[in-house]
């Protein structure tokens, strides 16, 4: 018997199983991706929201449409009714007011890596998640997709096997020897306002390669490529968040290297949190070692977030309770817990943000918000706590 036999699955049924998997794969795009369906943002709000976000009265709004500093509200041609202002327009009346929450000239723009080196720990979830409270809130946010998966650049409605060219639009092109000098070319915006994003694709993966092959050939250091690319475009966005792929390798080692903060999606159950530890010592080891090489980086803040967690589960809330126990100073206060809300909006390609409805029941939706809500809310405020020129606000808040 040759050794061929002697197993029943052949390389040929794997890669009729590859090839089965991008079917499903397919189907899924194709009922989110019709042709000539673009993903838009249908979410409205009315005056007593948008005062709130803006920071004004009512009044204030109504009076500055009066006296022509704002445009007349839109208002449905047939009934007559308001529709409601989109995320543009509250923005615009953030300008108008003079309340946009942005960094000031002289505070670093804040490049946030949401990274665990496993996957499924919710680091794409996060990042979506927190652009768009972030994007909410007014920020100039750029997501960074790192992971040759593209699953956070579906979200954003591109599909990464039609509408992302990995010779042109993603990071791969920088990371090319005589690439682009900038990352300008890359950037897109999406239609979020206020969220641009730098797509990926499967071709992403070839950087891996390619860095491994120039750090022997060239004897160079090229984990600071990312970072030296994000320095090209910082100056245009407040928070600039990166979602690395999960596994420990030439990219997620450049993500570590670019950013400037770090949250560390850790869900409290044993294997995943056994993980996390694992990733911690890795990561102290790996960044020690880069350190001899190209310098040493700090971090304005690192940060463990609770994900997945279920109240449901005795031993997640044991573990979570060891977690707060041992590390009361580097864990979020703010729990992401696993909510059928995000499932359902994620096997749709969507966030809970963007849902104008709830997917599951209105009061899932309500909890689902206010979990992203008040993690959005403590990350905002340690970014916050970053830049000098928001310490006197701060200090009024009564959180410095
Ligand atoms: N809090 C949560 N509740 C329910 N499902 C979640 C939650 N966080 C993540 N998920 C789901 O778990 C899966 C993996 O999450 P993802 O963010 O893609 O992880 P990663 O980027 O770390 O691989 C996705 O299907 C996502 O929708
Ligand atoms: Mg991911």
């Amino acid at each position: 018997m040759t050794e061929h036999t002697d197993f029943p699955v052949t390389l040929d049924e794997i890669d009729a199983l590859a090839s089965r998997a991008d079917t499903v794969i397919t189907r899924l795009r194709e009922r989110v991706f019709a042709p000539g369906r673009e993903k838009r943002l249908d979410l409205r709000f009315n005056v007593r929201s948008a005062a709130e976000m803006v920071g004004r009265t009512e009044k204030a709004i109504r009076d500055a449409e009066n006296d022509g500093r704002l445009p007349q509200p839109e208002k449905d041609p047939d009934t007559g009714r308001r529709l409601g202002y989109s995320l543009a327009e509250v923005n615009r009346m953030r300008e108008v007011f003079g309340t946009l929450p942005r960094r000031g000239d002289g505070d670093p723009a804040t490049v946030l890596a949401v990274q665990n080196f496993k996957g499924g720990v919710g680091k794409s979830t996060v990042v979506i998640h927190l652009a768009q409270y972030l994007a909410l809130k007014g920020y100039r946010v750029c997501v960074i997709d790192c992971d040759s998966q593209g699953s956070t650049t579906s979200v954003f409605g591109l599909n990464p096997d039609v509408d992302v060219d990995e010779d042109e639009d993603t990071l791969y092109p920088f990371f090319r020897h005589g690439g682009p000098q900038t990352l300008h070319y890359a950037l897109r915006a999406t239609y979020w306002p206020g969220i641009a994003l730098i797509p990926s694709n499967l071709g992403l993966y070839d950087a891996e390669y390619e860095f491994a092959a120039r750090m022997m050939r060239e004897q160079t250091f090229v984990l600071d490529r990312l970072r030296d690319g994000i320095a090209t475009i910082a100056d245009q966005f407040d928070v600039i968040l990166l979602d690395p792929p999960p596994a420990l390798g030439m990219i997620s080692l450049s993500v570590l290297r670019a950013a400037n903060a770090l949250i560390i999606p850790a869900p409290p159950n044993n294997i995943d949190f056994g993980s996390t530890a694992h990733f911690l010592k890795m990561m102290g080891a790996t960044l020690n070692e880069l350190a001899e090489h190209g310098g040493a980086r700090g971090y304005h803040f690192v940060k463990i977030l609770a994900t997945k967690m279920n109240d449901q589960k005795g031993a997640h809330q044991a573990i979570k309770r060891v977690m707060e126990a041992v590390f009361p100073q580097d864990i979020l206060q703010a729990v992401l817990k696993d909510s059928a809300e995000i499932d359902n909006a994620s096997a749709n390609l969507m966030s809970v943000y963007e849902l104008t409805g709830p997917a599951t029941r209105t009061d899932t939706h309500k909890r689902c918000r206010a979990y992203l809500d008040a993690v959005g809310r403590e990350i905002e405020t340690l970014i916050r706590k970053t830049w000098p020129s928001h310490h006197a606000a701060l200090r009024k808040e009564g959180i410095l």
